[in-house]
């Protein structure tokens, strides 16, 4: 077999401090039997990255002090505040021409989370420029695998044209939007990335729509947590801070990786969420 996998994550080891040994041989293997007779196994680009690696960060961070962490809280407010009030181009970027409006370092983590969990689909609510939407499908055409379905309430002119992105042209917690999505998906493996109306309740009801789609070991992303004053645009109103809030208060299937914030600077504080293998069940096996 000439091509390697990562780990891979319908079936993640569990380690007894609750982390995912991702780079178990055995966790590897068991994901590329999982990719044998689908057809995925033998997908390649002519430009994709061959081997993939291994390595990925997976241990916790040292804690920062009070000191550094105020730092951190407002070097994340002036990086939004320049953009947000003095009209500065921080998270204005550009991909291959495209304009996209991200933090570059969030992006090197969702490169790592696309190689590290290989999804299948990965789900993005708010297209705008549908530069974030090329920004994922050419990492996926470096794994060789993937497409990416993205929707947008607002038609753009120019956006990018690429065999695996897929535009949905509708509000995102439209039902018949949401049907078409999930039918899209059916069993499939997603990464759900939820970047369109950022009022709390619009991020709450996406939460709720997309979050079956994905599944253990997986990642929904909830973009711009960072808004409502943690740290930045202290007068935004309830938004995805709140929205994660409220879901995880109810729903313990998913937790914050706080890896995915260890370059400190995120416009996504505590909005990397990923799909635990169930707590209650966890629970109920440690007592036993
Ligand atoms: C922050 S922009 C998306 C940015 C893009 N993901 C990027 O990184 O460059 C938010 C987008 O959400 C769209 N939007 C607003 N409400 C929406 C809804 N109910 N459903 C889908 N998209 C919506 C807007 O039209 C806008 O294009």
């Amino acid at each position: 077999m000439s091509f390697p996998t990562i780990g891979a994550l319908s079936n993640p080891v569990l380690r007894s401090g609750g982390s995912y040994d991702w780079n178990s041989s055995a966790l590897q293997e068991s994901h590329w039997k999982s990719l044998e007779g689908t057809g995925q196994s033998t997908k390649k680009s002519t430009s994709m990255i061959e081997p993939t690696g291994t390595y990925f960060v997976d241990r916790d961070q040292p804690p920062l002090s009070s000191k550094e962490a105020e730092v951190v809280r407002e070097f994340q407010d002036l990086y939004y505040r320049r953009w947000l009030e003095q009209g500065a181009d921080t998270i204005n970027l550009s991909w291959f021409g495209h304009r996209l409006l991200k933090c570059p370092l969030d992006l090197w983590v969702y490169q790592e989370l696309l190689v590290r969990t290989r999804p299948d689909v990965v789900i993005e609510t708010g297209t705008r420029f549908g530069g974030s939407a090329l920004y994922l499908a050419m990492v996926l055409d470096q794994i060789g695998h993937g497409s990416v379905i993205t929707i947008d309430i607002a038609v753009e002119p120019l956006r990018p044209e690429h065999s695996r992105i897929s535009y949905v042209a509708g509000s995102s917690v439209d039902a018949a939007v949401v049907a078409q999505v999930r039918d899209a998906v059916g069993s499939q493996r997603a990464l759900v990335i939820l970047d369109s109306d950022h009022s709390a309740d619009h991020v709450y009801e996406e939460m709720i729509a997309y979050s079956p789609l994905v599944q253990t070991g997986d990642y929904l992303i909830v973009e711009d947590t960072n808004v409502n004053g943690h740290p930045a645009y202290p007068d935004f109103g309830p938004g995805p801070m709140e929205a994660v809030d409220r879901f995880l208060s109810d729903n313990d299937e998913f937790v914050i990786d706080q890896q995915c914030e260890r370059f400190l600077m995120t416009l996504h504080p505590r909005g990397y969420l990923r799909r635990h293998v169930g707590l209650n069940t966890l629970r109920a096996s440690r007592q036993t």
